[in-house]
């Protein structure tokens, strides 16, 4: 156990776009990244997370939205057509994004950034999740509108919540677990 568990951290990998297959990853996968995400730890149990799931239908009208928000938002200078064919593309070959939103309950005294980091450990589960599907390939963005009132307003989210970006997921012929990390020695210091 102790020896999967080390190497199912150090394998875990973001895996994009450009390399789904645009095959449809299954409900069983989605469930069970969801139900582990919400195992995630979270201050006075308050489960700050609320994973919007968009598939099916939905995705091609979130994928318009997202290249919508980067040619409306993007200064005409800056503005990169292959970019924003790129996220076009994103219909035919992502499966599913969920997308990842923060909500702060008004009633409770509860610290933003504790929630802040109580969803990202529940993001982390997701990613770890993955390493059982030899197929399901998946990755954090924080891109995509994910910063915009316009996506927020796409979702349909209310003033307590917030979008903190997408889990993006499709399916790869081979995931790749290869990555280049730095010595974990460079950010440790004992006082
Ligand atoms: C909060 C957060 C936001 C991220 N946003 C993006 C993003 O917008 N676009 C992207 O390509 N990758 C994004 N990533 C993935 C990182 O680029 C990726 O984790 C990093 O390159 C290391 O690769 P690895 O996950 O395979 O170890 C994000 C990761 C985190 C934790």
């Amino acid at each position: 156990m102790q020896n999967q568990i080390n190497e199912i951290i150090e394998n875990r990998r973001s895996i994009y776009p450009k390399e789904y297959t645009g095959d449809q990853v299954e409900q069983v996968v989605l469930d069970t990244l969801l139900r582990n995400a919400n195992f995630a730890p979270n201050h006075k149990s308050n489960y700050p997370w609320r994973f919007m799931v968009i598939g099916g239908s939905n995705l091609e009208a979130w994928v318009n939205k997202a290249a919508e928000i980067y040619q409306a938002e993007t200064k005409e200078e800056a503005f990169n057509q292959a970019k924003y064919d790129k996220i076009k593309h994103y219909a035919q070959q992502v499966s599913h994004a969920i997308a990842i939103v923060m909500e702060r309950d008004p009633d409770v005294k509860s610290i933003e950034r504790e929630d802040l980091c109580a969803v990202a450990a529940g993001v982390q589960n997701m990613y770890l999740s993955l390493s059982q599907y030899e197929h399901v390939g998946g990755y954090w963005s924080t891109g995509l509108g994910s910063y915009s009132k316009a996506m927020s307003d796409f979702l349909k989210l209310n003033e307590n919540q917030t979008l903190l970006g997408f889990f993006i997921l499709g399916v790869d012929e081979k995931k790749r677990t290869e990555g280049h990390k730095k010595d974990y020695m460079k950010f440790v210091s004992y006082l």
